[in-house]
């Protein structure tokens, strides 16, 4: 069974080259709505455990080092099958690799600096989402 939410944060650079408000623009042109929002500077322990999954991957520390370098937008989002559907809207994750149009393809600078985050998969789009965001503030 698929689920209808995903989580989603758009990454510092998205946000200091001025492209948070397309990017949001983007989500709900695609006919996603938002069940909670904020912007939020994360410290670098929190991007760590954040990002946890990865800790023994050779890219982690670059990764925790940029998560944590400005601030983010984290987003939960609903839609029909909305794990598989985001992760179309924002194509792949090195943007060299994203199909043209999609967020990533549009203004991702790198495969760290790539936009955008989206859940893999719904029992992650959960726990995700509620890494950032407690019962009172969603819809
Ligand atoms: P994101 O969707 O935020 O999830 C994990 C992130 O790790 C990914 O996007 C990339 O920004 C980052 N990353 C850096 N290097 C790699 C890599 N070689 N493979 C996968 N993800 C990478």
């Amino acid at each position: 069974m698929t689920g209808n939410r995903t989580f989603t944060m758009i990454k510092p650079s998205a946000i200091s080259a001025g492209h948070a408000g397309n990017i949001l623009a983007m989500i709900e042109k695609a006919g996603f709505r938002l069940l909670a929002l904020k912007l939020i500077h994360l410290t670098r322990q929190q991007a760590g455990q954040f990002y946890a999954e990865h800790s023994a991957k050779g890219f982690y520390e670059d990764l925790t080092r940029f998560m944590s370098s400005g601030p983010i937008i984290a987003a939960i989002l609903e839609k029909e099958n909305a794990v598989a559907e985001f992760r179309k809207l924002i194509g792949a994750t090195d943007p060299s690799k994203a199909e043209p149009g999609t967020v990533r393809n549009l203004y991702g600078i790198s495969i760290t600096e790539n936009a955008v985050h989206g859940s893999d998969a719904d029992l992650t789009a959960e726990r995700e989402g509620s890494f950032f965001f407690s019962q009172l503030e969603r819809v």
